[in-house]
């Protein structure tokens, strides 16, 4: 079946059995839609297009082409990963490119969420349209879109958070067969297809990636105190197997400044927001409880082994009031 929307009566995908239908019946579509053409996909390496990944190579093999971008707003060894795993692991046909710089030139003074938002979608529709150009013969954009994305951006709560707008002269056909499934879905449909618990399991990850956790214009400084609080806190929910039980955790760092004393001196640096979330479908979501010794020891090496932050502060607001991300 093609969805354009989720059907009021669509059984929660929360079995191997379903998944399974699912996945046939996606390859079924995706090789109808797709006939012989070829596709780029644009792969994160999150679990939404790692799964469109496994299920577009199931359907089609090698008339995917998947397109890793470096945004400069991955977590600390995440682009590496993606090469390892699906480049050489998973032998996908993979291109890496590395634009950092252009992303950041063009975020430079930038503090509108959701301008911030349309500029990275933006750059990374350009950025595989140039690709789509260079490659031949591409006709077909797939998407990890999925339904809490759609239904969020028709409520107007944000705009769509994958895709921008395609550049006038490519007319790419989108491929977006998770679409209408819930993250919890995803996870499970992933499960059947195969793919690694540390891929499948993974958090989630915005598009717009340690963009919309560097609050308001993004500097480099702030960038990488983002980047490196965030590995810190990963490694310490990894020690501690906390990475299995809470949903989602990162890292935030807003743009303002407090004083502080770090080796005897006065300090006038950022704080760093800790928000440590569990949910089922993103839609809502409680403060994930932690135990005290935990929480003082991930402040304590924050504030030491990070650069330009004297201060951690542990946001502990439910969704509703706060959404997971703070832009
Ligand atoms: P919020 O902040 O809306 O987040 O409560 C719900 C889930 O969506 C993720 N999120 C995004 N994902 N692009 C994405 O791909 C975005 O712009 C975006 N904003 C939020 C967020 O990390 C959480 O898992």
């Amino acid at each position: 079946m093609v969805y354009d929307r989720r059907p009021d009566d669509f059984k929660r995908i929360n079995t191997p059995e379903l998944a399974e239908a699912f996945i046939a019946d996606q390859i079924e579509e995706i090789k109808k839609q797709v006939g012989d053409k070829k596709v780029l996909l644009a792969l994160s390496g999150g679990v939404d297009s790692s799964v469109v990944a496994a299920l577009l190579i199931k359907a089609i093999g090698d008339q995917l082409t998947c397109v890793h971008v470096n945004h400069g707003l991955l977590r600390k060894g995440e682009p590496e990963q993606v090469i390892e795993v699906f480049g050489k692991e998973l032998g996908a046909n993979l291109i890496y490119i590395d634009a950092t710089d252009r992303f950041l030139d063009k975020l430079a003074g930038v503090s509108d969420p959701e301008k911030k938002r349309m500029i990275i979608g933006g750059e990374f529709i350009e950025v595989f349209a140039e690709e789509a150009r260079k490659l031949e013969g591409v006709d077909f954009l797939a998407q990890g879109t999925i339904w809490p994305d759609i239904l969020e951006s028709e409520d107007g709560i944000k705009s769509h958070h994958n895709a921008g707008g395609l550049p006038e002269d490519l007319k790419f056909e989108l491929v977006e067969p998770v679409k209408i499934l819930f993250k919890d879905e995803v996870r499970e449909v992933g499960k059947a297809l195969g793919l690694p618990d540390t891929m499948v399991y993974r958090q989630p990850f915005p598009g717009p990636g340690l963009g919309v956790r560097c609050l308001g214009a993004i500097t480099r400084d702030r960038l990488e105190a983002v980047r490196e609080s965030d590995a810190i806190l990963r490694e310490e929910f990894a020690k501690d197997g906390l990475d299995n039980d809470v949903w989602q955790f990162f890292t935030v760092v807003p743009d303002f400044k407090s004083t502080g004393i770090k080796d005897g001196k006065r300090t006038f640096d950022w704080p760093c927001v800790i928000r440590a979330v569990n949910t089922i479908d993103a839609i809502t979501a409680e403060p994930a409880e932690l135990d005290w010794d935990f929480v003082q020891h991930v402040t304590e090496r924050i504030t030491h082994e990070v650069p330009g932050i004297n201060r951690v502060l542990w946001d502990v607001t439910p969704k509703p009031t706060g959404t997971i991300e703070w832009e």
